[in-house]
């Protein structure tokens, strides 16, 4: 694969780096990242929203050409890549709740979301990766508050134009190891904060208690359910949690 560099485009507020993304990618844009101070209409997963005041990094990064069978790949791996960026720029360890979500200390630090636009033989004709950062937030509202992190509320003094860059170079890096993805598989396993614990998987009002087993090859999480009954759940599906909050 050829090297990549990023285009980078800067804004204050947007409605979504993703949506600016989006229409980038409308216009035939290749390996551009858009960045923005905050969002007034942050998208998370499965339709909700995403609170993006000032203090955040909102990175979304737009890339042509993914094959089918990497596509469900490329959200978890950029879990280990927001990790290993920000372990890069401070003296911390992260973890990932399942499936994408970047934690510190029992708390969530970062969300990612992909949108794509799909051929009909299932490859990506282009692909956004929304990452999400708390960075200098100093207090959270009430109903995140429990949940939330930020690197500043862990006296972690990071710049986050310093973070950008060096998720776009993990970035980088992840692109190369799409195709062959072993060892950030291994290491996304070993960062996973779920397995081995108990878990309630929430299917849109349905919710079950269950134990975490394992990460299979295509990162969906393995649970065996109270009355023995195992299950591999996927990310677009459903969320987990722990048994009391957020993850414990
Ligand atoms: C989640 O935790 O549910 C996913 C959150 C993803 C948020 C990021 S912020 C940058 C990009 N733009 C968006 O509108 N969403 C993603």
């Amino acid at each position: 694969m050829m090297a990549v560099t990023w285009d980078v485009l800067r804004y204050d507020t947007v409605d979504s780096t993703n949506n600016v993304c989006k229409a980038l990618a409308a216009q035939g844009l290749d390996s551009t990242a858009v960045i923005a101070r905050a969002q007034t209409a942050g998208k998370g997963r499965l339709g909700r929203s995403f609170q993006s005041p000032e203090g955040g990094l909102y990175l979304s990064a737009l890339w042509q050409d993914c094959p089918a069978g990497q596509l469900l790949t490329v959200t978890p791996l950029a879990a280990v890549a927001v990790c290993r960026a920000v372990e890069s720029l401070c003296d911390t360890d992260c973890g990932i709740k399942w499936c994408n979500d970047v934690v510190l200390h029992g708390k969530k630090l970062c969300g990612i979301l992909t949108e794509s636009s799909l051929l009909p033989d299932g490859s990506a004709a282009w692909l956004v990766v929304g990452i999400g950062v708390n960075v200098g937030q100093a207090s959270f509202p009430p109903d995140i508050a429990d949940i939330a992190t930020s690197l500043a509320l862990q006296e972690l003094d990071v710049s986050p134009d310093a973070l950008a860059d060096a998720i776009l170079a993990q970035l980088t890096a992840l692109r190369t190891v799409l195709t062959d993805p072993a060892e950030w598989l291994a290491e996304y396993r070993r960062r996973c904060v779920n397995l081995g614990r108990p878990v309630r998987v929430l299917r849109g009002n349905t919710v079950r208690q269950a134990t975490a087993l394992a990460i299979d090859e295509q990162f969906g999480l393995t649970v065996q359910y109270e009355n023995g009954e195992t299950e591999t759940v996927r990310s677009g599906e459903v969320s987990v949690r722990g048994l009391y909050g957020y993850i414990e």
